[in-house]
């Protein structure tokens, strides 16, 4: 391997400028070449790169965002799109590439592995953590303390005028940020898309909460939970049912998304990302780079992308008990 090309895909998340970094390092460590595609998998379609050596990733460690920029390419999805982006690995002699991004970045890498053999190093980097073969995304940990940060501050304006907040995070359909968070943020109820409470569940536990002397409440309210109303519509519902409650909502949106990386993210992203390259350069593909049990392993794709990171239900107990 000669040459390594690097790319950012699909939703940014906090710490891939460090994973970016550590993969254009590594290069130049091991005497490689690396160039960086911009806009993920359309920079590839559109031959749109950089060449990049140890100094252009110079102080981006702190940054949030991806200097790469990132996008969600449509025209991928086509064989066409697929054989543009192999035309033009070819022409810029790319000979191996590292996909820093979420599940459906590494979808598109195994398509086009199959179509075009281009050896392949996937790195989980999404605020989400939803990727099978990884104890933790790249961003979570940053996405994690936003939140808290955010839910913090509601807390404060809740407690003063005696309020319920619903709070929506982000993790698409899965919960863990919602979950961490909640439980971080000492939340009163937390509500994820893999268990569903139910209407009357919720409706009773705030009224527990009310009769044991609690005067303000967060609810936080994962944006893929299956309870079958909207984040507004749950406030209005409980608005309904216990007139004693002022609710109000806050959706947390994309503030989740940026911010410098916490230390865990640049340190998670360095070592996956060096992994990363030792393993192209080792002559090995298809892989992903986790973090498993405090440990860098490498899985296979198919593995990766077999089924969802579980959530562990044991932190719904924890948080049931902490909130009495
Ligand atoms: O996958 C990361 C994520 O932030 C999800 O949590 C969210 O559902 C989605 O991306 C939002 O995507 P967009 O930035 O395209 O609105």
């Amino acid at each position: 391997i000669r040459r390594i090309g690097v790319m950012t895909s699909g939703g940014d998340s906090p710490g891939m400028n460090a994973a970016i970094r550590a993969v254009v390092r590594a290069c130049a460590y091991y005497h490689t070449e690396c160039i960086g595609f911009y806009r993920g998998y359309q920079g590839m379609i559109e031959g749109d790169y950089m060449e990049m050596n140890a100094r252009s990733v110079q102080n981006i460690i702190t940054r949030g965002g991806t200097i790469l920029k990132s996008a969600r390419s449509k025209e991928f999805l086509t064989k066409e799109g697929r054989q543009k982006a192999a035309d033009n690995l070819k022409k810029a002699e790319v000979d191996a590439m590292i996909l820093i991004g979420g599940d459906g970045t590494f979808r598109g890498g195994k398509i086009f592995n199959e179509e075009h053999h281009i050896p392949i190093i996937g790195v989980p980097g999404t605020i989400d953590n939803d990727i099978n073969g990884t104890n933790y995304t790249i961003g979570f940990d940053t996405a994690l303390n936003t939140v808290v940060e955010a839910i913090d501050k509601i807390r404060d304006t809740a407690s003063s005028h005696n309020r319920l907040f619903f709070i929506e995070v982000m993790g698409r359909d899965a919960g863990f940020i919602a979950l961490n968070s909640g439980i971080g943020a000492g939340a009163e109820e937390i509500l994820i898309p893999e268990e569903n409470l139910g209407l009357d569940r919720l409706l009773d536990s705030l009224e527990r909460s009310r009769r044991s002397g609690k005067t303000s409440s967060i609810v936080v309210v994962s944006e893929g939970d299956k309870i079958g109303k909207n984040v507004f519509e749950l406030a209005e519902y409980v608005k309904e049912n216990l007139p004693d409650y002022d609710a109000k909502v806050t959706v947390l949106g994309h503030i989740q998304r940026g911010g410098s990386p916490s230390c865990f993210d640049r340190v998670l992203a360095s070592r996956l990302c060096v992994r990363a390259v030792e393993l192209l350069l080792d002559g090995q593909k298809n892989l992903m780079v986790g973090f498993v049990n405090n440990r860098v392993e490498a899985c296979s794709l198919d593995q990766a992308l077999k089924s969802k990171h579980k959530i562990n239900k044991d932190l719904l107990r924890i948080s049931d008990i902490l909130s009495t």
